[in-house]
């Protein structure tokens, strides 16, 4: 008779015998499965946890904002935040080759996040937000890679932790549920998936901080306009990426040479397979509206209709 109330009380248990009066040491990437490893390591651990939050600039619009507020803010967790988005941007520079591109991300993931590990002492643990399907995963070598899904949670091996697992029995949607019962924010708790190299893969070849402020404005309004139509939940991922290219448009009686964002929106049910999501013209022509109207350097809108396969749901 397995109940989540059960697991939290035994998890809880366990770790505090593992742990002891030792240090833990957490990467938050402001995703569900580390911020609920969070406040559940925090509830069991309190103070002995310390939490490393890497932003490199790649998240979107008041993500941040909103992991800090609501994990430190409302769950009293110690996080150090580490504002690194003038290293990745640097390390970004000129590079258009996406595999490239996420390994950069993650390989300085880890220098900033060990940087900053090595300023604390005397930590011996390191929790992660590893999930049944990880395990599964990892254990299969079959599975033709087709993107690298360099996670940007994976972390350096030689760094001699003792590993803390406590969702590696857990689904998602189990991990959803544990975090409504910890108290995590709804939003939090539901929120779409979002890959480890962020935007940096949503503005297609050389990542700069304007085509970034791009896509992520634009992000922005299609995610409000997706919630204002109460689509949030129909749909299983959607998003904007900048292609890069530029097109004449008109505005007032000038002539302009700008930008044209994409919106991406797929309706899936693991991510292996999806199809292009049927959102209402009218939702759309007022996410196109808005986006021309708010975002400079754009004057067109596409949405893309393919499905995966033969598209990916991402773009690079
Ligand atoms: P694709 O584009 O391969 O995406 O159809 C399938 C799902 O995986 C996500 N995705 C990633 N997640 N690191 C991640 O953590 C990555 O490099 C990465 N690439 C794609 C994508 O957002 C979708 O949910």
């Amino acid at each position: 008779n397995w109940s989540m109330d059960d697991f939290i009380d035994q998890q809880i248990e366990k770790i505090r015998a593992e742990v002891g009066d030792k240090k833990v040491l957490l990467a938050l990437s402001g995703g569900v499965d580390s911020s609920v490893v969070g406040v559940l390591l925090h509830k069991a651990i309190g103070t002995q946890l310390t939490s490393i939050f890497v932003d490199h600039g790649l998240l979107r619009k008041n993500e941040a904002d909103q992991v800090m507020e609501s994990l430190e803010g409302k769950f009293g967790l110690n996080i150090i935040k580490v504002d690194a988005q003038k290293r990745f941007l640097d390390k970004l520079d000129g590079v258009t080759d996406p595999e490239r591109k996420r390994k950069i991300i993650g390989n300085e993931f880890i220098q900033v996040f060990n940087d900053e590990a090595s300023k604390l002492e005397g930590i011996d643990f390191l929790a992660q937000g590893t999930l049944y399907t990880d395990v599964i995963e990892s254990g299969t070598s079959t599975a033709q890679t087709i993107k690298s899904h360099h996670n940007v949670g994976g972390l350096p091996e030689d760094m001699h932790f003792k590993l803390i697992e406590p969702l590696r029995t857990l689904f998602k949607d189990e991990t959803r549920e544990l975090g409504e019962k910890l108290g995590i924010p709804h939003d939090l708790v539901w929120r779409q998936p979002f890959p480890g190299p962020g935007l940096g893969i949503r503005v297609i070849g050389a990542v700069t901080q304007e085509k970034l402020e791009i896509v992520r404005d634009s992000d922005w309004i299609l995610r409000d306009e997706i919630k204002k139509a109460g689509l949030e939940e129909d749909i299983w991922q959607y998003f904007t990426v900048l292609p890069g290219i530029r097109s004449v448009g008109v505005m007032g009686d000038g002539r302009t040479y700008d930008y044209t964002v994409g919106i991406r929106a797929v309706t899936s049910i693991d991510g292996m397979t999806a199809d292009f999501a049927k959102i209402p013209w009218d939702v759309l022509q007022k996410i196109s509206v808005r986006i021309v109207n708010e975002v400079d350097h754009v004057n067109r809108i596409v949405y893309d209709i393919t499905s995966k396969p033969p598209a990916t749901i991402e773009w690079e």
